[in-house]
């Protein structure tokens, strides 16, 4: 098990899913947690979870989308617990209103495009400015971005969000690139689709059972599996790894495009 023994750690929108997964796990493992979230209940809600199973945690609001959020809370980070050794980059625009309006690049809506890259590309890219000099000043660090497996290979919609993970995954290079001398790795997670209360409530389920048939694994991954991922890439165990994009997707991206329907095929020839 990867230690975070006495490591600092902020995690954005950790008052769910996959955030709130990775909060408590490296909690668990040691690390002081900063819960931070547009969502200030949510964000509390996590951090309260933490302190009663025994662990070192507060939450704090902080919107990806606004620098001056960022920037306070790395600030608090630092001044409240001296220094910052792991930044999880994890919050995203998931409403589910907007990722329906993101379904067709011949009919995009500028709106939709412009939030989806203010928040996911440019709180990304935020994080990574305000975290990098405070590791410095720590004398190194980990960050940990969060992209997605359409950050690595096209749907048929989501093309805004694909691209913002795209993004994602050449932010985490550039900086893997530019600060690992001076002791900063920097990491993506691409998770495919990962059951959290949010897309449970709105994937259909026809839509989940397609997404189970195009991994290898019989399941679908959960917010812990992501978080376990995390916890690893943050700790000194994977100190040789960086600029990596790690797909979390079950072996989605490893297959063949033919395999689900190879697979029918041939258990229908079989019976
Ligand atoms: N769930 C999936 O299937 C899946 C798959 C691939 C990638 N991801 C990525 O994983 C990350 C987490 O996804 P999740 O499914 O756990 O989402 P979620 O919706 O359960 O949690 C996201 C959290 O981020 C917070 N948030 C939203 N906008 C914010 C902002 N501007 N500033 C700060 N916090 C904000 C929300 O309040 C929420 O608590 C996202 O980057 C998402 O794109 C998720």
């Amino acid at each position: 098990m990867s230690s975070l023994k006495g490591k600092v750690a902020m995690i954005t929108g950790a008052g769910s899913g996959i955030g709130q997964a990775t909060a408590k796990l490296m909690a668990e493992r040691g690390a002081s947690v900063l819960c931070t979230d547009l969502n200030p209940e949510t964000a509390e809600a996590t951090a309260a979870m933490i302190r009663e199973a025994g662990g070192i945690a507060e939450s704090l609001v902080c919107d990806i989308g606004s620098e001056d959020s960022i920037k306070a809370a790395i600030a608090h980070a630092e001044t409240r617990y001296g220094g910052l050794d792991i930044l999880h980059n994890n919050a995203a625009l998931q409403d589910p209103k907007v990722l329906a309006k993101d379904a067709d690049i011949a009919a995009m809506e500028i709106d939709i495009w412009d939030r989806t890259m203010a928040v996911n590309v440019r709180g990304t890219m935020l994080g990574c400015k305000h975290a990098i000099p405070a590791m410095l000043r720590r004398g190194g660090g980990v960050i940990v971005n969060t992209s997605s497996t359409y950050g690595l290979a096209a749907y048929i919609s989501l093309p805004a969000y694909s691209a913002s993970k795209a993004a994602i995954n050449s932010i985490t290079q550039h900086v893997a690139a530019a600060y690992g001398k001076r002791g900063i790795r920097c990491n993506a997670v691409a998770p495919a689709l990962v059951l959290t209360p949010l897309t449970a409530s709105f994937i259909p389920k026809p839509l989940i059972d397609i997404n189970v048939d195009g991994a290898c694994t019989p399941f679908l991954g959960g917010p812990l599996e992501v978080a376990q991922a995390v916890a690893f890439l943050a700790s000194d165990d994977a100190r040789f790894i960086t600029g990596h994009i790690l797909p979390v997707d079950g072996g989605t991206l490893c297959t063949q495009p033919t395999v689900p329907a190879s697979r029918s095929f041939f258990a229908q020839a079989a019976s």
